[in-house]
């Protein structure tokens, strides 16, 4: 039964997508071989190039994978087993029976060989005042604050909590974190105090660092005092240690711990603990398509080895190069591409503190001019946002340290993809449309400007990342060409209990969910080639400015209503309880304060339409497809309504949204 539901070969590309296609063999030349690009691939017998290295990755995963993990990670013992996985059990396992430390392979065997190589560039806030810090200075500030970490009573097994801006300092408290034993649990310096309590309290931290005040765009914003607020309703938290970002001091409690000043009295050597592989390295909150966000689990190893095996193949970084990623911290791309992947490679990773409009929408470039950056990775809203502003804030700068550039976050569009490639890049670099999500703690579906081979269809995701397996699978929910999924067997997934969660999705015709596969929740189109195109969201998951937010969580705030998304933004349906008599204007005031208050500005409505009812199938649920044309405008193609409960509440939406307009 299984077989019918797979759509070996879907639909050929899209006749909207642009065809021309950009070749990466002029990077490499002709001297290319596998072998001098991946050492490990003198292992694998019969490889020649990255096709056959994709074919082994998934034929003989355990082979490839093994020789992938002696390679590139220091170990302090050995694993005996490379993967024990059921799927169908939520039973991930990778590396059993290796021990290693985390921080170590980030730094310490760089600052054996290359102690004064810059680790990390701190792109401040004011253009032009970056901050350089070498791999041993960074072992420093990890180690101090390890052994700080340790004074104050955290142990191996705990979670800490850390609410900070980019910056040297919350990257070294993650690392030592690792260093210690210690899970961290990083929240977006952007939540609000009740997002922030919410995580502290499921994470059950006793500690938690943070910042006075942090710079963005010019603006100070005071970070401390959403942790004073958030902390009140938090019993665990015992400590909230303080950096200082800017000059002006804030009020302190006995709780909390001046962090500098504290750190400058600790070692500079702090010994690392011995991790198992699977022991957990963080928590990251996310978005899901139920309730309340949920905290994701990655472990050691396997997230280390794939972070760092696609940063170098996907980016087509070497030795030497300034890596610039300008996602936050506080976001698993943050995590993977700012802190392990490039850190675990040796290599120069910019931490961007500022917007890309601040002080001006030359910003990014003036940056990537300034500090030599080879690879540039951002988000298509960004990239959408300066496009508006003209070539000529591209044109002023300098690009050509440029090699490679990256997008994510959410589907990129081929005005934006053109764009980029030909303004940005001179039309020399390739771009790289990365796929990927929280739940895979790296890259999965991405083009290989390593393989000389290789084309980019503008627009696409292309290849899937070696080891990885996706299945597209037909669906009831739009009429898209499938869902991604895959199997979950490579080293980088969700662990714990929580993978159990995301293994019931229920195809079409099928009475039982289909167990062995993940379900992404994203739609997809696969060519004739085999090339991949990520079409968006398909379940209560959206997507705004490359932003997850889960309907459930702000339906939980905005009592009685229900959020779709539309185009940038959020647009809200509100269903009042028939006793209130409230204004429009009044009413959206405040569903927007409630919003920023309990999540983050960023998830505020954009749209707010009040209606009597919503239109629900007769078994209750609600028809958000439906919402979704008549907000996207295409009430000609509402589909089928035949289970529509009450008919007349659809045409009543549509009237309300005309009236809107
Ligand atoms: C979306 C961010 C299209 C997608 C790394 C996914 C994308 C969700 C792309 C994960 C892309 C991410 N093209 N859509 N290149 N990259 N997405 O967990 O819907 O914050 O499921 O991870 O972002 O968001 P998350």
């Amino acid at each position: 039964m299984m077989c019918s539901l797979w759509r070996g070969t879907l639909l050929t590309l899209t006749s909207s997508l642009n065809r021309r296609v950009f070749q990466c063999c002029r990077q490499l030349g002709r001297s290319y071989n596998i072998a001098s690009c991946m050492p490990e691939a003198v292992a694998f017998q019969g490889v020649s190039d990255h096709s056959g290295l994709y074919k082994f990755s998934v034929n003989e995963s355990d082979r490839f994978w093994g020789a992938v993990a002696r390679q590139r990670l220091s170990w302090i013992s050995p694993f005996h087993t490379v993967q024990n996985c059921d799927f169908s059990q939520g039973k991930i396992k990778w590396f059993e029976g290796g021990k290693l430390n985390v921080s170590v392979n980030c730094l310490d065997r760089h600052v054996q060989t290359c102690p004064e190589r810059v680790a990390l560039i701190w792109e401040r806030d004011e253009p032009g005042t970056e901050v350089k810090i070498t791999y041993r200075q960074l072992l420093e500030l990890t180690c101090r604050l390890g052994n700080l970490l340790k004074r104050q009573g955290v142990r191996r097994g705990d979670c800490v909590t850390i609410y900070m801006p980019p910056c040297p300092l919350a990257m070294a408290s993650m690392l030592a974190c690792a260093r210690i034993g210690a899970a961290h649990n990083v929240v977006f310096a952007g939540f609000s105090s009740e997002a922030l309590a919410d995580r502290i309290r499921d994470a059950q931290s006793s500690t938690v660092i943070t910042v006075n005040q942090g710079v963005r765009g010019g603006k100070v914003v005071d970070l401390k005092r959403t942790v004073d607020q958030a902390v009140q309703n938090c019993p665990t938290v015992q400590q909230v240690l303080v950096a200082m970002r800017t000059e002006n001091t804030v009020p302190m409690t006995d709780r909390d711990v001046p962090l500098e000043e504290e750190m400058m009295k600790e070692d500079v050597v702090c010994e690392p603990v011995a991790m198992d592989s699977e022991d957990v390295l963080f928590l990251l909150y996310t978005s899901g398509s139920t309730g309340k966000p949920k905290g994701l689990v990655h472990t050691q190893a396997g997230y280390l080895l794939y972070t760092s095996l696609t940063h170098r193949y996907v980016f087509n970084y070497h030795d030497g190069d300034v890596f610039g990623c300008v996602a936050d911290i506080g976001w698993i791309t943050g995590h993977s591409y700012i802190v392990y992947g490039p850190l675990c490679n040796g290599g120069t990773t910019v931490l961007f503190e500022s917007t890309p409009v601040y002080p001006n929408p030359g910003r990014y470039w003036e940056m990537v001019e300034r500090l030599g950056i080879n690879q540039f990775y951002g988000a298509p809203t960004a990239i959408r946002l300066l496009l508006k502003y003209g070539d000529e804030w591209v044109q002023n700068y300098n690009r050509s340290s440029l090699k490679t550039l990256g997008s994510v976050g959410e589907p990129i569009n081929t005005e934006a993809w053109e764009w980029y490639h030909r303004v940005v890049g001179d039309g020399r670099c390739p771009v790289v449309d990365t796929w990927w999500q929280t739940e895979t703690g790296g890259i999965c579906i991405a083009p290989r400007p390593a393989d000389p081979e290789a084309e980019i269809v503008p627009g696409m995701a292309m290849h899937p990342f070696y080891g990885i397996k996706p299945a597209l699978l037909d669906t009831e929910v739009v009429t898209g060409d499938g869902v991604v999924l895959q199997s979950a067997q490579f080293p980088a997934f969700l662990r714990l209990r929580l993978a159990l969660c995301y293994n019931q999705y229920c195809p079409l015709n099928c009475a039982t969910p289909l167990l062995g596969f993940f379900f992404t929740g994203d739609g997809a189109h696969r060519s004739k080639e085999g090339y991949y195109q990520i079409i968006g969201r398909l379940d209560d998951v959206i997507n705004v400015s490359g932003h997850r937010l889960g309907t459930a969580e702000l339906e939980d705030v905005v009592v009685c209503t229900i959020i779709i998304m539309f185009g940038l933004g959020v647009y809200v349906f509100v269903v009042l309880k028939k006793a209130v008599m409230v204004e429009e204007d009044v009413l959206a005031q405040q569903l927007r304060e409630m919003v920023s208050r309990s999540i983050a500005k960023y998830a505020c409505p954009d749209f707010i339409q009040v209606v009597r009812c919503l239109p629900k199938t007769r078994s209750g649920k609600i028809m958000r497809r439906v919402l979704r044309k008549v907000v996207e405008r295409n009430t000609d193609e509402l589909g089928d309504l035949s289970t529509l409960d009450d008919p007349d509440s659809v045409h009543e939406v549509i009237r309300g949204h005309r009236r809107l307009r």
